[in-house]
C-alpha cells in the first residue's frame, strides 16, 4: 500500500493568513498544499489563481502544491502554474477539448499529471489516458465550493478506480476531493484511496495536529496498519 497522503486544501483557510496558515497545516503533520482554482465559469465560484502559489512560494514554502483546475478552457494558463511553482496539476477532463494534449502539456512543464472526475463523469474517459497519469482525482461533492456533504455513491467509485490503477500496472494515486472526514476516510482508504484533500475538517477545526491525527488513526484502524 502506498504511503497516506494528507492534503489541505486552502480554499478553506484564513486568506488574510494565508502563509501561516500553510506553515500550519504543514507543522500540523500535512503531506502538500491543495490549491483550488476556481473561474466562475467551469463552477460558479471564484478563487485563486498562480500569483497565490508564487506568493506562498516567496514566502518559503517548501512542500508540493497539488493544483485542482476548476477552469475553462485550462491549457493556456498551465506553464503559469508551472512557473509558480506548482507540482501536481490536475484538470475536468468536460473543461478541456483535448485531453490528451491536456495532459501532454502538464507532463511537459515538468509536473505530475491529474485527471479530476466528477461525481456523474464516467471512468471510461480513462481507457485512452491512464498511461499519461500520475494521479486521479475522484470528486466527492460537485466541484465549486467547500464544506458541501460526502456522496457516498463515490466509494464504489475509488475501488473501481483502484482495480484500474492496478490493471494498469502503474504507480497511479488516488485522490478523493470533498467531504472528506474522519467518519469516512477509513472506508475510502480501504477501497484504495492514497491521496485525500481535507478542506472544512482541518481548516474549521481548533487543532490541525489533532484532526490530522485523528484523520490518520482513522484510516490506520479501517486498513489494519
Ligand atoms: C471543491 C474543492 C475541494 C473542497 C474541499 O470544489 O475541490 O477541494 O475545497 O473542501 P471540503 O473538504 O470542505 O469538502
Ligand atoms: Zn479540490
Amino acid at each position: 500500500m502506498n504511503s497516506i497522503w494528507i492534503a489541505p486544501s486552502i480554499l478553506s483557510a484564513d486568506f488574510a493568513r494565508l502563509g501561516e496558515e500553510v506553515d500550519a497545516v504543514l507543522a500540523a503533520g500535512a503531506d502538500l498544499i491543495h490549491v483550488d482554482v476556481m473561474d466562475n465559469h467551469y463552477v460558479p465560484n471564484l478563487t485563486m489563481g498562480p500569483f497565490v502559489c508564487q506568493a506562498l512560494r516567496d514566502y518559503g514554502l517548501q512542500a508540493p502544491l497539488d493544483v485542482h483546475l476548476m477552469i475553462e478552457p485550462v491549457d493556456n494558463i498551465i506553464p503559469a502554474f508551472a512557473k509558480a511553482g506548482a507540482n501536481y496539476i490536475s484538470f475536468h477532463p468536460e473543461a478541456s477539448k483535448h485531453v490528451d494534449r491536456t495532459l501532454q502539456l502538464i507532463i511537459d512543464h515538468g509536473c505530475k499529471a491529474g485527471l479530476a472526475l466528477n461525481p456523474a463523469t464516467p471512468l471510461s474517459i480513462l481507457d485512452y489516458v491512464i498511461d499519461k497519469l500520475d494521479y486521479i482525482l475522484l470528486m466527492s461533492v460537485n466541484p465549486g465550493f467547500s464544506g458541501q456533504q460526502f456522496i457516498p455513491s463515490i466509494l464504489k467509485k475509488v475501488a473501481a478506480v483502484h482495480q484500474r490503477i492496478i490493471e494498469s500496472g502503474r504507480a497511479i494515486r488516488l485522490e478523493v476531493d470533498g467531504g472528506v472526514k474522519a467518519d469516512n476516510i477509513g472506508a475510502l482508504a480501504k477501497a484504495g484511496a492514497d491521496m485525500f484533500v481535507t478542506g472544512s475538517a482541518v481548516f474549521d477545526s481548533s487543532d490541525y495536529t489533532a484532526t490530522i491525527a485523528q484523520l490518520r488513526a482513522a484510516i490506520a484502524k479501517s486498513v489494519g496498519t
